[in-house]
């Protein structure tokens, strides 16, 4: 039994601060309890006793036996009095009361915890609407009375949008397993829940809205876990980026909280809508549709014009139109007038009417070579609404669950109440083009198939890794010199072209000679970030005396331009041939911890922003993706003639360096900029590394 059964399933629940005033949040609770067909024990408690709707009122939870759940709606300041009793009697206790942490009460909050562990008890919220869980069934919230029953369960991180989901739930008529208030998450947090709903048969569709994640290392852990079969909808507040952070590198920079949200639901494979609009319509299409059987999608049109809509979003979103002209002939053959286009979109054209729509989504239904159906429609503003309405709905019926169909309906009063009707009806239907065509396709991506995470240690020289770091951090520097990082990334089993640190113009001519000219020169400075602009770097050295100019040059542009700077020396590398420039870096997120970036490289990466984040460690198949991700993937597949860069290399790189920063957690912050990558492998040109020294 999962350990939250009796908070989803309670045989017993008290409502302290039962309230005799109807209206009034904790008579509204006791009301929805009793409306929902609770079954199990109620208990009422008030100091001012006598009857709540029927039922007789305790005058302490002293007065009462041991319960599975407790509903405190007193206010905060009597919560906090009450905390100890109350946890000696219930084993979860939903705090709906606000006026906590939310408004800096922290103190008060932590109390409540207190008491709760003090007696081994649990807390949702405080600071909730409640919960209602299909099961049980109760409807423990002050929110709507009747909720309908469905597979679809909501975790809401905002109380007042909780609410409001139930109500335009009920108005799609979207049927709820269960709906969880999380509000400030002072004890239970949304990775229980979720780790609840997976195992809860009742649950298909898990529809989730997050203002904030503390703890999104456990988050990315449960979600690992999560069945194959149960699909999961994120709403995550804010778009905004991650503010005044203090980062040192690109990667820092360019890793917003968002980025990394967004990389978190990919990895983890929930699907995340950019508006409440978008989330109830995915939602509600995922969990009434069977999965799709292959990618084959047919559109069924009476307008052309909607069709070719319809088409050019399918293109967007990347879904297949079946182009098979012989077998589209052969399937709506019977109901296509002389006039009309097999070609899809199948446009029945503007003749169409029930009986035609009748014909073609049976035709559509029973061909196992069409795996997804769009049925649009255009309003003609003639009498058959009726008719079309019942007709598209029996149809459906009829064959609901041998494959997806979705509906769009274009036009006035008509075709909108033809859409509510089948809302009613647990349709997929809706009144943009756009709408059905996006759900498609988070239908098509909530059942993409997953690879299994495998992640293999690889081979690294750790000690000596574990050495630099440890030199750097007894010497209280958290910015690595050049050469460190790249010792550490060649420990590490990446390609690094030969360098060595040149003190002196002896040493530079001497370690010039023993990697083999053309070589870079590079000032290594702990206070120069930027080397090129302080005039540090000179490229393409032939020679000795070409060497000598080089080493004093720079020398003298960093004591104009960086007269304060410590030098430690000049970096000598082997020149490389010109190749495509990547950069792979990797970042420390308060809430994921270890965060990787791929992206094309150079100077301008923070204008381009064209990167792909994940969570670090990651597998292979997770950081191919993580490549292809970015829209200039065609350059390094190869374009015009140029031939395909050395994917693997890549692959691996970004691989060790995740399997890197795990394991040395003390690197806060890493950019190899450039990663220079070939026809045949990817070489380290510039690394830097940031670790973490503490005060
Ligand atoms: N034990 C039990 N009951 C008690 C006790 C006690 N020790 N002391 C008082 N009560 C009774 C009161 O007599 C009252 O009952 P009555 O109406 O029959 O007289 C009842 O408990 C409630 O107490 P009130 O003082 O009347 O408190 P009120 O109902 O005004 O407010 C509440 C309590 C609702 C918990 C309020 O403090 C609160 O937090 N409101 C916000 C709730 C909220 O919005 N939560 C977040 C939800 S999410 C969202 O944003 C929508």
């Amino acid at each position: 039994m999962h350990p939250l059964e009796p908070l989803f399933n309670p045989q017993s629940v008290a409502i302290i601060g039962a309230s005799h005033h109807e209206g009034k949040i904790g008579n509204i609770v006791v009301h929805n309890i009793i409306a929902s067909g609770y079954k199990g024990e109620i208990y009422l408690i008030n100091p001012k006793r006598g009857k709540i709707l029927g039922l007789p009122v305790y005058k302490s939870i002293d007065d009462i036996p041991s319960v599975d759940v407790a509903i405190v709606v007193v206010p905060a300041k009597i919560a906090v009095e009450m905390a100890d009793k109350v946890a000696s009697k219930a084993k979860y206790i939903i705090v709906i009361t606000s006026g906590f942490s939310e408004i800096g009460n922290m103190d008060m909050e932590q109390k409540l915890v207190e008491s709760a562990r003090k007696h081994g008890s649990r807390i949702l919220g405080p600071n909730v609407f409640g919960i209602f869980s299909s099961k049980a069934p109760i409807n423990a919230t002050f929110g709507p009375a009747e909720i309908k029953k469905g597979n679809i369960g909501v975790i809401s991180q905002s109380g007042a949008l909780g609410i409001a989901m139930i109500g335009k739930a009920a108005e799609d008529n979207l049927g709820l397993s269960a709906i969880v208030s999380i509000g400030n998450k002072a004890d239970l947090s949304e990775v229980e829940i979720l780790s609840y709903l997976f195992q809860d048969e009742l649950t298909k569709v898990i529809f989730m809205y997050i203002e904030g994640l503390e703890n999104g290392h456990e988050f990315m852990e449960i979600v690992k876990k999560k069945p194959e079969e149960k699909k999961i909808i994120a709403l995550k507040a804010g778009r905004s980026r991650a503010g005044a952070r203090a980062v040192a590198s690109h990667t820092g920079s360019l890793a917003g909280s968002d980025e990394i949200f967004d990389a978190a639901f990919r990895q983890a494979g929930i699907l995340r809508a950019d508006s409440l609009e978008d989330a109830f319509n995915w939602v509600a299409t995922i969990a009434a549709s069977p999965p799709p059987k292959g990618e084959n999608v047919v559109i069924i049109t009476n307008g052309g014009g909607l069709g070719v809509v319809a088409a050019d979003a399918c293109e967007k979103y990347g879904l297949k139109l079946y182009d098979d002209m012989e077998m589209l002939q052969k399937i709506f053959e019977d109901v296509m007038p002389e006039f009309g286009s097999y070609k899809n979109p199948v446009d029945l054209t503007g003749q169409a009417g029930a009986r035609e729509y009748e014909l073609a989504l049976r035709r559509a239904f029973e061909n196992d070579a069409i795996h997804a159906i769009l049925a649009l429609y255009c309003e003609r503003g003639d009498a058959e609404l009726e008719s079309l309405m019942n007709t598209l709905i029996r149809v459906h019926k009829e064959y609901e669950g041998k494959k997806p169909a979705l509906y769009a309906l274009f036009g006035g009063e008509g075709t909108t109440k033809i859409v509510t009707e089948m809302k009613k009806n647990r349709i997929p239907a809706f009144y943009e083009v756009e709408d059905a065509v996006s759900s498609l396709h988070a239908l098509y991506k909530a059942y993409e198939k997953r690879d299994e995470e495998k992640i293999e240690d690889i081979e690294m020289d750790d000690d000596a890794i574990r050495k630099i770091i440890d030199a750097a951090i007894n010497e209280g520097r958290s910015r690595l010199l050049s050469h460190e990082a790249k010792e550490i990334l060649l420990h590490a089993g990446l390609d690094v072209p030969p360098f060595r640190l040149a003190r002196n113009i002896d040493e530079a001519i001497e370690y010039a000679n023993e990697i083999g000219y053309p070589v870079a020169m590079k000032v290594v400075s702990e206070d120069i970030i930027h080397k090129t602009d302080v005039g540090g770097v000179v490229l393409n050295v032939e020679n000795d005396e070409e060497a000598i100019d080089a080493y004093e040059l720079i020398m003298k542009n960093c004591h104009m331009h960086a007269r304060r700077a410590r030098i430690e020396g000049i970096e000598i590398t082997k020149m490389l041939p010109p190749g495509t420039e990547t950069i792979v870096g990797a970042t420390t997120d308060a809430s994921f911890g270890k965060v990787l970036m791929f992206g094309l490289g150079g100077i301008y990466v923070e204008v381009l922003k064209d990167v792909s984040f994940r969570i670090a460690p990651i597998s292979k198949k997770e950081a191919e993706k993580m490549v292809r991700e970015i829209d200039s993937y065609p350059i390094l597949a190869g374009i015009r003639g140029e031939k395909r860069k050395d994917i693997n290399a890549i692959i691996d790189s970004i691989y060790r360096i995740g399997i890197l920063v795990n394991k040395f957690g003390e690197i806060s912050e890493l950019d190899i900029n450039p990663l220079i990558v070939y026809e045949k492998g990817a070489k380290v040109v510039d690394a830097r590394i940031i670790i973490k020294v503490k005060k």
